[in-house]
C-alpha cells in the first residue's frame, strides 16, 4: 500500500514541553500506526502567533499557512493533550482557532476529529479533552465522540505499556473508521 492509498491523521500536540509524555506518546502510537494509517505529527504550533483576525486573510503568517497546509490534506485530525488548569493547552485550541478560519472553510471543517491524552491526575486531563472536542466541533470538525481517551498516569505508564497504550490505538482505530452521515442528494 503507498502512503496515499493510507488513511492520513494529522496529530495535534498540546503540549510544548521538551520531555512532553503526550508529545512522546503521540510519537510511539505514530511509530505503532496500523499498516494503513499514517499519522502525521504537525509541527508548528509553537510559531503560531495567537490568531488575529486583523493578520489572517491573504497574507496570514506563513507558520498558519504551513500548519492549515498540514492539516488540509489529512482525512482526520487527532489532538494528543495534557490538561492546563482544567482545560485545553492554550497552544492547541490556539491552533484550533487557525484551522477553524476561513469561517466554514477551515482545515479542520468537515474532518472527523478525536482527542485523547494522558496526565498525572485521576481524570487523566477530561476536562481538556471535553473542551478541545467542543473547540474543534465548533470550528467544524466532526467529533467522533466515543474516541475520546482521557488516560490517568496512575492507570499505567503508557510510553512503556503496549496494554495501557491499547485504548488509545482503539480510540485511532475509531476515528479512522467513522463514517460521517451522508444526506441523501
Ligand atoms: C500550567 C499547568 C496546568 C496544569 N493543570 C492541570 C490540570 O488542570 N489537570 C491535570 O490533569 N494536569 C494539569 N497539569 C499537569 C499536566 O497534566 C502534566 O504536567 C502533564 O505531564 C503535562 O503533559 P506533558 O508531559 O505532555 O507536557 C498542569 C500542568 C501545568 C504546567
Amino acid at each position: 500500500m503507498t502512503d496515499t492509498q493510507k488513511t492520513r491523521v494529522a496529530v495535534l500536540v498540546g503540549s510544548l514541553r521538551a520531555d512532553s509524555v503526550n508529545r512522546k506518546l503521540a510519537e510511539l502510537l505514530r511509530d505503532e500506526a496500523a499498516t494503513d494509517v499514517v499519522l502525521d505529527i504537525v509541527e508548528g504550533l509553537d510559531r503560531l502567533p495567537f490568531y488575529n483576525e486583523d493578520i489572517d486573510g491573504e497574507n496570514a503568517p506563513a507558520a498558519a499557512v504551513a500548519v492549515r497546509e498540514r492539516v488540509a490534506l489529512a482525512d482526520r485530525v487527532l489532538a494528543v493533550t495534557p490538561e492546563y488548569n482544567g482545560t485545553l493547552p492554550a497552544v492547541l485550541n490556539n491552533a484550533i482557532d487557525w484551522l477553524s478560519r476561513p469561517y466554514g472553510a477551515g482545515a479542520i471543517s468537515g474532518k472527523p476529529f478525536a482527542v485523547i491524552g494522558t496526565t498525572p491526575t485521576p481524570y487523566g486531563g477530561k476536562w481538556a479533552h471535553e473542551d478541545a472536542a467542543r473547540s474543534a466541533g465548533i470550528a467544524g470538525a466532526k467529533v467522533v465522540a466515543d474516541a475520546t481517551v482521557s488516560h490517568p498516569a496512575g492507570e499505567g505508564d503508557v510510553l512503556v505499556d503496549r496494554d495501557a497504550r491499547a485504548k488509545l490505538h482503539d480510540a485511532i482505530a475509531k476515528l479512522v473508521a467513522f463514517a460521517p452521515e451522508t444526506t441523501a442528494a
